[in-house]
């Protein structure tokens, strides 16, 4: 089994380039099947949850190719089936949007209920009141999400809960609705921006995406493109507390830093200097981090996919910090493996209580999910000694080359699948 073995303590200092947002990438993919015209996507991330999407495409009959390893060219001229029903599609959260684009450009789809990340219970019914509000018949059954409309037409929806997923969702399927959609309560991330900018650039009429009202004018057709996704701000975050944690100086390129201030004021607030520029930001931390409070929020607040890596920060600073969760329930599983790294944290509901210790002790841990994986390496970059990771699969999901990436910048982290590989690692790094 693949596992993560690193030897912890060297501050990580260097420049680190940032691939394009996987979350944006999920959607852009799904919405590229809404032409019949090719589609060419730039800045694809390579990883498992990128790849599974692309598999299901395939499956459906959508012709892809990979010119080179992060561009992908969409050609869905022929598409056998609207149904998409394998066991590799209910891994990804993801996959839903293949509802919004299918049920929008052929009035029906049949997609399995999508899995993801542990991370709490993770409704879709915000998607399907989306929906059903387009004039579509929506239900579930044996495990499927089953849509069919007669035609599609433009309605007014409120969603009761700020949501990434059901905002892009029905936004996609509203493109190619007759009349106009208004989406209010809508989700503000830059990925609902960019996705909304790619229907544009088919030929959609989406305005106010960025806001909380998305308005959406349907057309008749969508046209063929060329499309460069933005830079994965999740990634960006994580590579900037691997920073902070490991004291360290580290430029995070290709970024856009206006997609990362809640993140950088975060880091300036426990002590960390950050400049920005126009496509980067440098992270450099010289002294022990200091404690704050946290509460994540929709954009602009603070992302939940942020919060396991701030806690591992705030689990080695100076004081007691307070961590809220306010999106997932179920989103502190990994603090158990933290606490076996020497971490003082106590979770009651969604809110976790750190007093911050002087150093982590490397340990043998298991990835949980794939944001807290990658703040357990975070964390095991940090200690003292050998930190061994399992299940990096998970991490694998949404982080394309995360060990090389890190040892570009001064990491002592290899993945191993023997028990030798490990020793002559060891051996390697003393
Ligand atoms: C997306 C991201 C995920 C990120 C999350 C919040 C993808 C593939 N995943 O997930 O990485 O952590 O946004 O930024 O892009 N909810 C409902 N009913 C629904 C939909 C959502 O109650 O129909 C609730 C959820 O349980 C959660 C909140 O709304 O409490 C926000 O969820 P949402 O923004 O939809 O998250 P995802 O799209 O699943």
């Amino acid at each position: 089994m693949e596992q993560y073995v690193i030897k912890g303590g060297a501050p990580l200092v260097g420049e680190v380039e940032i691939g394009g947002a996987k979350n944006a990438a999920l959607a852009i993919l799904a919405a590229a099947t809404m032409t019949d015209d090719t589609v060419l996507i730039e800045n694809v991330p390579d990883v498992r949850d990128t790849n599974v999407m692309i598999q299901a495409m395939e499956s459906i009959g959508v012709r892809v190719e990979r010119p080179d390893r992060h561009t992908v060219k969409v050609c869905a001229k022929v598409v056998r089936v609207h149904s998409i029903e394998d066991d590799y599609i209910k891994k990804i959260r993801g996959s839903y949007y293949l509802i919004g684009a299918l049920l929008g450009k052929y009035n029906e789809a049949e997609v399995s209920l999508p899995g993801g990340c542990n991370i709490g219970s993770r409704p879709i019914d915000l998607h399907l009141k989306g929906f059903r509000a387009l004039g579509a018949d929506v239900r579930i059954s044996h495990g499927l999400i089953i849509a069919k409309a007669d035609k599609l037409t433009g309605g007014h929806i409120y969603l009761d809960k700020v949501s990434v997923g059901a905002t892009i969702n029905v936004m996609m399927a509203a493109v190619l609705a007759e009349g106009t959609t208004i989406i209010e309560n809508a989700a503000k991330e830059p990925h609902v921006v960019d996705v909304a900018n790619f229907l544009n650039r088919m030929g959609a009429s989406v305005k106010g995406a960025g806001t909380d009202v998305i308005r959406i004018k349907g057309v008749q057709r969508l046209h063929g493109t060329d499309y460069a996704i933005i830079p994965d701000q999740i990634e960006a975050g994580t590579f900037m507390f691997a920073a902070a944690v490991t004291k360290g100086d580290v430029t995070v390129k290709n970024v856009i830093p206006k997609h990362l201030e809640s993140i950088s004021s975060k880091l300036v607030e426990i002590g960390c200097q950050v400049e920005e520029s126009d496509e980067a930001v440098r992270v450099v931390a010289t002294k022990r981090l200091g404690h704050t409070h946290v509460n994540t929020l929709p954009y602009p607040g603070f992302p939940t996919d942020m919060q396991p890596q701030i806690t591992v920060a705030l689990g080695l600073s100076n004081g007691t910090s307070i961590v809220t969760e306010s999106i997932f329930e179920n989103r502190f599983r990994y603090v158990d493996e933290l606490v076996r790294m020497g971490a003082n944290i106590k979770v009651e509901g969604s809110v976790a209580i750190i007093d911050g210790v002087e150093k982590y002790t490397g340990a043998g841990i298991t990835a949980p999910d794939l944001r807290a994986g990658a703040a357990l390496v975070l964390a095991g970059l940090a200690a003292e000694g050998f930190t061994t990771v399992d299940d990096i699969k998970y991490i694998e999901r949404g982080y394309e080359d995360f060990d090389e990436k890190l040892r570009g910048i001064g990491a002592m982290i290899e993945k191993v699948n023997t028990e030798k590989e490990m020793q002559k690692f060891k051996f390697k790094v003393g």
